[in-house]
């Protein structure tokens, strides 16, 4: 019996996939690599290259590796590209989400985990953001999350499928093989770091008038290492009969954009350079998690919270990988 990883050549996927085989449970990865990295997947795991909405390939792995439950990261995940190109969004993130649901659920998958995301909230209303939060989205990414969430709710009702979402804040940091490396990068580390490496002249930062201490956005950074914890955490509260339930995964502490690059700074020992940009319409001035749910619910206790240890985990692979996977 396999675990199924869709997007397991992305940047969060493919630690999930090399925690997996450190745990030693059988993983089969499915990627159509239109923005993961082949070399990202760790060694001697079956790989598939294909779309999750490919409901004849999803059968037949199904049917091959005995898949018995499935952590779906794959989705595109461009705020900025979701508004430009909805269309897009909704037929990668939902449309083939709901295929890949129909061939999981007809090969008798009953079990899965969800990469949601706090862009299902919207612009807060409170702080710290709990699960019981309003969502309302304010880019289409975020509604096509939000969307994937109500189609799950209704196949556990019609199926029986029990799954667990989770809801991201900032994921952040690196482990010894796995580092973020994105095209275009949009997220905050790892341009912060292209500077420090000499590869940008400069980090745009959006907006410096938010109402918040020093003006810049504050934000929850969350470790790689401690996101796929929790996933494991899921798949064992699901294995032991756990309800369908929705769980925000964040460190619970806010760090600044300056905040982040001053850490940086200090860090790499690094000049940084910043060039003050226009905030970012919809990018709201705070987001910060109240994980309370994800800790007392699946018994997750975050490790490397702390900014300095998730930034240097970050810079380590950076430096040992200038080039992110392209070498
Ligand atoms: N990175 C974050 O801070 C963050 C925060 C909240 C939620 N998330 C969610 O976590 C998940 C993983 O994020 P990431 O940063 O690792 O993204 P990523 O882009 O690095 O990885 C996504 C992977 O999915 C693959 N993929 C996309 N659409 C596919 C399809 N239709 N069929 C097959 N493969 C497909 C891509 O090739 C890529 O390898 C995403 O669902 C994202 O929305 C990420």
């Amino acid at each position: 019996m396999s675990i199924l990883v869709t997007g397991g050549a992305g940047y969060i996927g493919s630690a999930m996939v090399e925690k997996l085989v450190a745990a030693g449970a059988p993983v089969v990865v499915l990627d159509d690599l239109r923005r993961g990295h082949r070399a990202a997947v760790a060694g001697g795991v079956p790989f598939y290259r294909g779309r999750v909405g490919d409901t004849e390939l999803v059968r037949s792995i199904c049917k091959e590796h005995e898949i018995e439950s499935c952590i779906h990261f794959a989705a595109l995940a461009y705020v900025g590209e979701s508004v430009t190109v909805p269309q897009l969004y909704f037929e990668n993130n939902v449309a083939q989400g709901l295929a890949l649901l129909d061939a999981l659920v007809t090969a008798g998958v009953r079990r899965f985990v969800f990469s949601s995301t706090c862009a299902t909230y919207g612009e807060p209303i409170r702080i710290p953001i709990d699960e019981q939060h309003p969502q309302c989205p304010t880019n289409p990414y975020g509604w096509t999350k939000l969307i994937m969430e109500k189609v799950l709710q209704a196949h556990t009702d019609a199926f029986g499928l029990e799954f667990v979402a989770l809801r991201y804040f900032n994921a952040a940091g690196a482990t010894e093989k796995i580092g973020e490396h994105h095209e275009p990068e949009t997220h905050l580390i790892p341009n912060v770091l292209a500077v420090a490496l000499g590869r940008k002249e400069y980090v745009s930062v959006f907006g410096n008038r938010y109402p918040t201490p020093d003006g810049t956005a504050i934000r929850d950074y969350i470790h790689i290492g401690d996101l796929c914890d929790a996933h494991l955490l899921a798949l064992e509260y699901l294995r032991n009969g756990g309800a369908s339930e929705r769980l925000n995964l964040g460190n619970e502490r806010g760090y600044s954009v300056q905040e982040v690059i001053a850490t940086a700074r200090q860090v790499t020992g690094r000049k940084i350079e910043v060039r003050i940009e226009p905030p970012r319409p919809g990018d709201p001035s705070r987001l910060v998690a109240d994980a309370g749910k994800a800790r007392s619910i699946l018994g997750w206790n975050p490790e490397y919270g702390d900014l300095e240890t998730i930034i240097r985990s970050a810079w380590e692979w950076h430096q040992a990988h200038p080039e992110g996977y392209d070498q």
